[in-house]
């Protein structure tokens, strides 16, 4: 390296000068490459927080909900294709396959034109994805009613602690179901309110249902209070279904508390009456 003497003094002063502006880009860099880093830690230490909230963020979207619409038709269409051909018969077989096992709301159609249903009642309707394949199986078995119990914008704390915010559901001023087209409507209740509220009244007015499907508040108490007031008016024949039963024990301490072996296939539980 040259002695700082060898060169004019503004020489070297821009040299200290250009290690000095060296140094903050440096810094600057180090420092926006850490909070990558960060990032992309917090991503894979809670990658279902960060892909719900990123999913929560795009529903606000009109052309996103345009084309959740259109997606949710083609795949409702390709699981009826479907079931027309399925080789299994039986709710376990129902459950496991592979071809509808991905999404609950295609075992949701499968399960209900296998049950044929006569009285279906779900809680949490969101966008209405599990209600427009609920709907559409029983207008295929031309027998059914679905009742629906939704509180719209709800937030709320899981048991981990974390803030689940679903009022993107309801964005642009949608009621809950917008993907359920009027055609179906004439099978639906939709009934709007908190479900530990209005489950019971229901459920009594119904007297008894044939399938029951939780899909609301997934917290422990939440949960274990909707099985314990439907299961008493689960018909012999009926069956108590379950989304997203990994947040928390509640669904596998239910079955443990009526001496049931539920069936589970990835965050789908059900329970058979008998
Ligand atoms: C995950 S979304 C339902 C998705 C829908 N089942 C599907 O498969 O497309 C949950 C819904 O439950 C509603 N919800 C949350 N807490 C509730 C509660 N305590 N009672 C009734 N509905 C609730 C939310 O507002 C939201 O619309």
């Amino acid at each position: 390296m040259r002695a700082s003497g060898d060169y004019e003094p503004w020489v070297h002063k821009s040299y200290r000068l250009y290690i000095a502006y060296r140094r903050i880009g440096m810094r600057l860099v180090t420092s926006t490459v850490e909070s990558w880093q960060a990032t992309i830690h917090a991503f894979r230490q809670q990658p279902y927080v960060y892909s719900y909230r990123v999913g929560m963020m795009l529903l606000r979207s009109r052309v996103i909900r345009r084309l959740v619409r259109l997606y949710s038709r083609h795949l409702l269409k390709q699981t009826q294709n479907l079931v027309e051909t399925l080789p299994a018969r039986s709710i376990r077989d129902i459950v496991t396959y592979s071809k509808l096992s991905k999404y609950h709301f295609t075992q949701l159609y499968a399960l209900c034109r296998y049950l044929r249903p006569r009285v279906v009642v779900e809680t949490g309707v969101g966008l209405g994805t599990s209600s427009l394949f609920i709907l559409q199986a029983l207008e295929d078995n031309g027998v059914g009613k679905l009742y629906s119990i939704d509180e719209p914008y709800s937030v709320y704390q899981s048991d981990a602690g974390i803030l689940i915010d679903e009022s993107a559901y309801c964005a642009n001023g949608d009621r809950p179901g917008m993907l359920v087209p009027n055609e179906l409507r004439d099978r639906w209740t939709l009934l709007l309110g908190k479900s530990h509220e209005l489950l019971p009244v229901l459920c009594e007015r119904l007297c008894s249902l044939d399938f029951f499907f939780h899909d609301s508040e997934h917290n422990y108490r939440n949960m274990f209070q909707e099985y314990s007031i439907v299961w008493p008016h689960l018909r012999a024949s009926g069956v108590l279904a379950s989304h997203d039963v990994e947040w928390n024990t509640a669904f596998q301490d239910f079955a443990d508390a009526i001496q049931r072996q539920p069936i589970g296939w990835h965050n789908l539980g059900l329970i058979m009456a008998s």
